[in-house]
């Protein structure tokens, strides 16, 4: 099949690198010349595991292609993807207009029938939106538009997406959900087609009951700290509920990154358009809120004052495997270390740059974990890095600076870290002192 990817972040790139690795011929577009450019090079504008190597791969082969020019895209497409940012508006509403910018060039480009996909996270009832600006540009109803959410996480997009454990299809024409299925039909996966307004609302629930579970395991922690109980212990007794699950039950500072945060204040904000009071997400987001600043709660709870205190920061994406700082709990960590006046050292094995961007100048980013807790008094673990996992916890005991350790990610077990002397405070399980 012929499929065109327009918008080369997050989303279009994986499933254009993904379509074109089980075999169809795919063309990504761009506006972004630079990008496009460097695409057709095989460089690659995100840290993702196997991105890279799939799109050399699959360019090579003459399978993958790369262009600013979207009517040369529209050309041969059997089936086109709207892949570009939905960003969160100040109301916590996604902002459409490049959605609604995409709708109306593939309008005024659109000649023989396509199935118009929207991968971007759009609010329930965009589909239809962006058909009335298609017809409106072109003059004639010879299209399908369809729902095709995408659930990939970042840091295992590849694997994710090669191995989809569904593939929602959001139709109102069986055409359109025969063309999908085939089109999907390779990844081997569940394939479920249903109607537009239901697919726009399976990716919104999805991500909203995920933060759902994560903030409730972060509640259940804050309780068993005060009560001494183990939340590692507790989540693993629940998740062996095959009801409940294992997955998305680790406490720690929240969560971050480009979905959970804006998808849940968005879909509160759908819900109060239609006059519904969501209440238990709002909790859910609040609930959030408080736990990215824990770290700092329970360091001010120790040492009274912060100020003047040498904090060393250990991973500032806001997850492993990714160089992404959209809504890392670093960021507010370290803001409000830096407001409290103590000298704040960063260390992230691959978000450096990108968190050089974004966390306040005072910060020092240096590149080894040694530089950033060498004269530390406090070190907090914010990002479960491998090489954070596998840190010398008897380099840290032996430091002269005798700095006390707060492990958001509650990357050790109690027992390991019990071995040394050292002061030590995670999540959800009694301190070490
Ligand atoms: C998420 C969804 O998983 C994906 O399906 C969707 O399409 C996009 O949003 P992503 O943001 O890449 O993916 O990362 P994910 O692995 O889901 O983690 C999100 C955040 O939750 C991270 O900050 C992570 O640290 C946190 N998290 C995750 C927890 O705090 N506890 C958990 O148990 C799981």
């Amino acid at each position: 099949m012929n499929v065109s990817v327009i918008g080369t972040g997050y989303v279009g790139l994986v499933s254009g690198v993904c379509f074109s690795d089980i075999g169809n011929k795919v063309t990504c577009v761009d506006l972004d010349e630079t990008k496009i450019n460097n695409l057709k090079k095989g460089i690659v504008p995100i840290y993702e595991p196997g991105l890279k190597e799939l799109v050399v791969k699959n360019t090579e082969e003459g399978r993958l292609f790369f262009t600013t020019d979207l009517s040369q895209a529209m050309k041969d497409a059997d089936v086109v993807l709207i892949a570009v940012g939905t960003p969160e508006k100040e109301t916590g509403e996604a902002d459409l207009r490049f959605v609604e910018a995409v709708a109306k060039s593939i309008g005024e480009n659109l000649d023989d029938y396509k199935v118009i996909v929207t991968k971007s996270t759009v609010p329930v009832g965009t589909n239809r939106y962006v058909k009335s600006i298609i017809s409106e540009h072109c003059g004639h109803e010879n299209f399908d538009v369809a729902s095709n959410p995408e659930f990939l996480r970042e840091g295992s997009a590849i694997h994710d997406t090669m191995n989809m454990e569904r593939a929602i299809i959001g139709v109102e024409s069986e055409k359109a959900g025969d063309i999908l299925t085939e089109l999907h039909k390779p990844f081997n996966t569940e394939i479920m087609v249903t109607d537009i307004e239901t697919a726009e609302m399976i990716k919104y629930a999805s991500n909203a009951f995920l933060a759902t579970k994560i903030s409730f395991i972060n509640e259940i922690a804050n309780i068993c700290e005060k009560l001494g109980a183990n939340v590692i212990d507790v989540a693993k007794g629940m998740g062996l509920d095959a009801r409940i699950g294992a997955k998305f039950l680790q406490a720690g500072i929240g969560y971050g990154g480009s979905c959970f945060p804006k998808d849940t204040k968005a879909l509160v904000q759908i819900s109060g358009e239609v006059e519904h009071d969501f209440q238990l997400l709002k909790s859910v987001i609040e609930v959030n809120n408080k736990q990215q600043r824990v770290l700092i709660d329970k360091a001010i709870a120790r040492f009274g004052s912060l100020s003047g205190k040498k904090v060393g920061l250990l991973g500032l994406a806001f997850k492993p495997n990714t160089d992404d700082m959209r809504e890392a709990a670093s960021i507010v960590i370290s803001e409000e270390l830096v407001k409290q006046g103590a000298s704040v050292k960063g260390y992230d094995p691959i978000a450096r740059e990108t968190a050089a961007k974004v966390l306040p100048q005072e910060v020092e980013i240096v590149s080894s974990v040694n530089e950033a807790i060498e004269d530390a008094d406090i070190i907090m673990i914010l990002t479960e890095w491998d090489d954070i996992k596998n840190i010398d916890l008897e380099m840290i005991a032996n430091l002269p600076s005798n700095p006390v350790l707060f492990d958001g990610r509650n990357c050790f077990s109690l027992d390991e870290v019990a071995k040394y002397n050292l002061e030590y405070h995670s999540i959800g399980r009694p301190s070490l002192i």
